[in-house]
């Protein structure tokens, strides 16, 4: 990942060192390269494509905190909160542009063309979120809306290392079940710790969805059991919840149960990501690609 960005603008060389430098959990990458060991594929092969997918992932992460206004990730500042959003833009589409060159690398045109046809998923999914009118939601959209903005791009990570070894179908498919299994939890995670997450270890501010309008999957749990509850039809239907109209919703929200029937859900997908590859040779890899499913659904940031 470095190595893409040598050689550049001494501002765009800042810019991505501060990225990089900030880490991030490099969860895709960690799935990557377990996916390559267990299907016996190439590492350095391997290593390419996690970076590709992580150097996606980042540029996404750049545009996603532009839209959204956020001044914080990975506990720092993010590039929005100090540059103007013309060099916050230009510096997302120099990593996409640099995930691009390295993917194609790989000269696997199928996995190529998958990689590009995920990026043009998630666009799509965050344009989708964008212009759905507030009132609107189902959990058909939920599943929709995080499948393409989050277990899209697992799924590749998975696919396209089985790919690169030209796996048959069905480990292909038992590859691409698992990091959709996993990439599902992983994003219903990410809402649950906006609802229950703390600010300083999750690294980026919390408490947030609802109020850009985003209606989750703990929020969902809620609004089935209170379908009329005052506060929550606000945030539906009017132009705005003011702050007592959040903080008595996050409230109700945190002491119904529905967080805990959210997580229960992430589990199950969970457990399904474990059972797609229990039927691979043991293997450190395979125990590897286990213990991170778990993970997913324990972690706290
Ligand atoms: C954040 O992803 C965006 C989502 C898809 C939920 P991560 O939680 O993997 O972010 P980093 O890379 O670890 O910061
Ligand atoms: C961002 O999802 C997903 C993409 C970057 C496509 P979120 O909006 O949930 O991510 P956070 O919570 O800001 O990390
Ligand atoms: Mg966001
Ligand atoms: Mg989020």
């Amino acid at each position: 990942m470095r190595a893409q960005t040598e050689g550049y603008h001494p501002e765009l060389g800042a810019a991505l060192n501060h990225l990089l430098s900030s880490g991030g959990k490099r969860i895709r990458p960690a799935v990557t390269l377990l996916a390559g060991g267990v299907i016996g594929g190439e590492l350095e092969k391997s290593i390419i494509m996690g970076a590709a997918v992580e150097l996606l992932h980042t540029a996404t992460l750049v545009h996603d905190d532009l839209i959204d206004e956020s001044l914080m990730r990975r506990g720092n500042p993010t590039l929005n909160a100090r540059w103007s959003a013309a060099a916050t833009v230009l510096t997302g589409d120099f990593l996409f542009a640099r995930a691009a060159k390295l993917a194609s690398e790989l000269d696997s045109p199928p996995a190529l063309r998958l990689f590009a046809e995920t990026l043009a998923i998630i666009v799509n999914g965050e344009l989708t979120q964008m212009f759905t009118s507030r009132g609107k939601v189902s959990r058909e959209d939920y599943y929709r809306r995080i499948y393409a903005k989050t277990a899209s791009l697992f799924e590749t990570a998975t696919t396209s290392v089985a790919m690169l070894c030209s796996a048959d179908d069905e480990l292909l498919n038992k590859m691409r079940q698992y990091g959709y299994e996993i990439g599902m939890a992983f994003q219903m995670v990410d809402d649950i710790l906006d609802f229950n997450g703390e600010q300083a270890r999750v690294g980026k501010p919390v408490a947030n969805d609802l109020r850009q309008g985003l209606v989750t999957l703990p929020a969902l749990y809620y609004l089935e059991a209170y379908p009329d509850d005052a506060n929550m039809q606000t945030v539906l239907h009017a132009p705005r919840c003011d702050e007592d109209c959040y903080a008595h919703l996050l409230y109700s929200i945190r002491k119904s149960g529905a967080i805990q029937q959210a997580a229960d859900e992430a589990r199950q997908y969970v457990r399904r990501g474990i059972a797609a590859i229990t039927d691979f040779p043991p293997s450190e890899y395979r125990q590897g690609l286990m213990e991170l499913a778990e993970y997913i659904v324990d972690r706290k940031f």
